[in-house]
């Protein structure tokens, strides 16, 4: 009988050291293979398109440096960068946001003139982060931005033109 009990006993030794191999090995196989599948979503997302833009996204929330070096080969349009920066809240009217298109929401916005806009949107309003929460961005490209966006609610305000042609 206690012959039975000791061997119980030193027989459970074994197998809680092979859990705890077992276990250590999984995680470093969990670890692997989650680095395998970014890898590999990364190159694919960034071949299913070819452009150097659509890479730049798909690795933006882990690359944001990156992102800011790819935006200086060219100036980007007010569409872009609303896709990029603005739309997270714009088009869903998170946080309060006046919605890309609802006229209602930007007619008393819009009737504060352009160069307020563009001063809440570098400078941040309420829960609108400075930027939109993108601090690469020049206050041209916000200018930009923000007419696209107050166009889309039914303003008329003329796109600026690239720096080097303002008066
Ligand atoms: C985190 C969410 C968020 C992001 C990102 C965001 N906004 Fe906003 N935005 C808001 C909210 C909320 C308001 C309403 C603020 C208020 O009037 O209380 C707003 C208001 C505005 C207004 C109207 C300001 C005014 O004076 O009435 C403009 C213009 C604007 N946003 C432009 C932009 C642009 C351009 C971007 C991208 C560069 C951007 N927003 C990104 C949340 C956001």
């Amino acid at each position: 009988m206690s012959d039975a009990h000791d061997e119980h006993e030193s027989l459970i030794k074994t197998p809680q050291q092979l859990i705890a191999v077992v276990v250590l090995s999984f995680v470093v196989f969990v670890g692997l293979a989650i680095l395998v599948a970014q890898f590999v979503s990364s190159g694919i997302k960034g071949a299913q398109d070819g452009s150097a833009e659509a890479t730049a996204k798909a690795i933006q929330p882990v690359a944001r440096v990156e992102l800011g070096a790819a935006e200086s080969t060219g100036p980007k349009t007010g569409e872009q960068i609303y896709t990029a920066s603005c739309a997270a809240c714009h088009d869903t009217g998170a946080a309060g946001a006046p919605k890309k298109g609802d006229q209602t929401a930007w007619a008393p916005r819009i009737a504060t003139g352009l160069e307020a806009l563009v001063k809440s949107a570098l400078n941040g309003k309420n829960a609108m982060p400075p930027k939109g929460g993108n601090a690469a961005l020049t206050e041209e490209e916000i200018t930009r931005t923000v007419v696209y966006l107050a166009n889309q609610g039914g303003a008329k305000f003329a796109e600026p033109k690239a720096a080097e042609e303002k008066k």
